[in-house]
């Protein structure tokens, strides 16, 4: 959501800050600008409503020459998206450029007493009032002093990127609840950025500033303060994370990308964690807080969207396995409805970017509340990964399409790894832990067989693609997976799709089931197969068309399903990690057929920094 990036060194800035944008594309973005102090120490703001192509263009008309310079893609949230409404913001005087992600919560108080100061305003955003705000400081301090007052004033949450004309050699960043990363390329040569996809080709040496922090960039060097300028020691981290990961490497969509390399990804996720011998997962994070996780005696785990199907499925893993009572909450809920929470309960909050607001409050809530809280985490150096009292990252790598495949079914991975960690400190027998050890490594080759009928399943997006409406039904373990494949489905093609339990079908959704009205069910060979059989023969007898997604050798389904995509045999609750790869390709490929911006997908932000 939102991309920032603010450029200071020797060369041309504006190239530098395309290329910055591009690469956080993939956040989701509705419009996009960037200011340059330029030579005669004018700044020169472009913003273009749309894609950033748009901006190019733009940009193509004139010559931008400066070494400083700051860039922004924006998502709406106050105003609409247009030309106006984009940043770069200015103050009256147009000597004040800001970029700004996040929500100034009591902007219209202070709006109301900046206009009474003769302040004009002309957009319909809150980042404005934060441009005007350092100009009236402006006029009795200097930029750095007006800056920090500025945002001691604002309320809401801020990654914000500023520059003046009036001290052209500066760039002042700063975060609350939004995240921002200084990356020191060399001499005097610094990015700041929201998001290290901007940075990594440049310097793998990064400072993940935190909350209240500023930074200050010169071509002196830098300087990291607190909101009342003091200055602060940060050490230097380094980005492990390779530049190739983050292209597409031939493939035409991130997304197809990112779901064929996920048998790598398992395996990355899975390495060194995993003892068969011992029937155990080793968990470095975890093994601190092995003694208060033992006498744990209620788990609530958190996150949203697809983190949150995940999360469900690890409710059933971990209440089947470890015998622990577990919970699964939409973070945006847990913070609201005053949760009872003590020292032996622990919340585990699940997100791949680390930066999704909602969850990031839960995590604090939690933390206040006195629980152990846990962190299922891909981006490493995130906000979230960093609060969190322990946890585990899914290794991933970076994922760039907004529809979220390879970082899913790692989380699932990482479940299944805390599901034998707690289970084994509790009653799981070695046998058991083996078998599930065992068959846990089994899962790359697995799912590799399953991407291996890819061509299958684009054929099957071309039967399926016309139809408006789908229902996703699965029972247990596949019960979540039934929302997931409507999520992923709904959000790359924009096709109506809803998923259910399909024990719920009966209960009143059955009603909409015609020829019009295809079901894909996701029926392995396990303990509540007999019943989905059972619920696939209802919607069968009422012309509804099936899609089964069935285990290897199965004899029953092929019979009574209109199509059947098989995924291998594996321990009941495994099958969500091999059901997920039929289920993003279907997407993946009714989405291309239709010609969507998959990507992309309207209306979407890749990270949700905003509640
Ligand atoms: C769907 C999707 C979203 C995210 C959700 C949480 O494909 O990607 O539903 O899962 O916004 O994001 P993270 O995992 O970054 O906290």
């Amino acid at each position: 959501m939102c991309g920032i990036i603010g450029y200071i060194g020797k060369q041309p800035a504006t190239p530098i800050i395309m290329d910055g944008l591009k690469r956080m594309e993939y956040r989701g973005y509705d419009s996009a600008g960037l200011a340059v102090i330029v030579n005669d120490q004018r700044i020169e703001c472009r913003k273009k409503m749309g894609k950033l192509a748009n901006l190019q263009a733009e940009l193509a008309k004139y010559d931008l020459p400066g070494s400083v310079g700051i860039g922004h893609t924006r998502w709406a949230t106050h105003g609409e998206p247009n030309d106006i409404n984009a940043h770069p913001h200015h103050d009256c005087q147009e000597e004040i450029y800001l970029n700004h992600n996040g929500i100034i919560e009591n902007y219209y108080e202070i709006k109301a007493a900046l206009e009474q100061q003769g302040h004009t305003f002309y957009s319909a955003t809150d980042t404005e009032v934060l441009a005007h705000l350092i100009e009236q400081h402006h006029k009795t301090l200097n930029f750095e002093e007006a800056f920090l007052a500025a945002l001691n004033e604002v309320i809401g949450t801020y990654g914000v990127v500023a520059i003046s004309n009036k001290e052209p050699e500066k760039i002042l960043a700063a975060r609350l609840g939004s995240p921002m990363i200084l990356g020191i390329v060399g001499d005097g040569e610094y990015i700041v950025a929201s998001d290290v996809a901007a940075i990594m080709q440049h310097t793998r040496q990064v400072i993940y500033l935190e909350d209240r922090e500023v930074c200050v960039l010169t071509p002196q060097g830098y300087t990291i303060k607190d909101l009342q300028a003091k200055k602060i020691d940060h050490a230097v981290n380094e980005v492990d994370w390779d530049v190739s990961q983050a292209q597409k490497q031939g493939y035409p969509h991130f997304m197809l990308k990112e779901i064929m390399e996920q048998p790598r990804v398992v395996l990355d996720c899975l390495r060194g964690r995993v003892k068969i011998e011992e029937g155990l997962a080793h968990l470095r994070g975890l093994h601190e807080y092995s003694e208060r996780l033992q006498q744990c005696n209620r788990m609530i785990i958190v996150g949203m969207g697809t983190a949150l199907h995940a999360a469900m499925v690890g409710e059933y893993m971990i209440e089947e396995y470890a015998e622990l009572p577990v919970e699964i909450e939409s973070a945006a809920e847990f913070r609201y409805r005053k949760p009872i929470l003590d020292d032996r309960t622990v919340v585990v909050a699940v997100s791949q970017s680390g930066e999704t607001a909602d969850t990031i409050a839960a995590v604090r809530e939690a933390k206040l509340k006195g629980a152990l809280v846990l962190g299922i985490v891909n981006v490493v150096g995130s906000t979230m990964a960093r609060e969190v009292h322990a946890g585990a990252y899914t290794h991933a790598g970076p994922e760039i399409g907004v529809a979220s495949t390879k970082a899913f079914t790692a989380q699932l991975t990482v479940l299944a790894l805390i599901t034998l960690f707690l289970g084994r400190q509790r009653d799981l027998s070695l046998v058991m832990g083996q078998r599930i050890a065992k068959e846990l490594l089994e899962m790359p080759h697995k799912m590799q067989q399953i991407l291996d009928q890819a061509d299958t399943i684009a054929g099957l997006a071309k039967q399926y693609g016309a139809y408006h409406d789908f229902f996703f039904i699965g029972r247990k373990y596949n019960f979540p997976m039934a929302l997931e494949g409507a999520l992923k489905l709904k959000e790359i093609s924009y096709i109506h799709a809803e998923g259910y339990g399909a024990g719920d079908m009966k209960h009143g959704p059955i009603a909409l089931i015609d020829d019009q009205f295809p079901t894909v069910a996701i029926a392995p060979q396990d303990s509540v197969y007999q019943k989905t059989v059972s619920n696939i023969q209802e919607i069968k007898a009422r012309q509804g068309k099936v899609i089964a997604i069935v285990t290897t050798g199965d004899t029953i389904l092929p019979k009574v399903a209109d199509t059947v995509i098989a995924i291998p045999k594996t321990l009941e609750m495994l099958t969500p990690i091999l059901a997920a790869v039929p289920l993003q390709l279907l997407a993946y490929h009714i989405a291309d057929q239709l010609k969507r911006d998959i990507d992309q997908p309207r209306n979407l932000a890749k990270s949700v920094t905003v509640e």
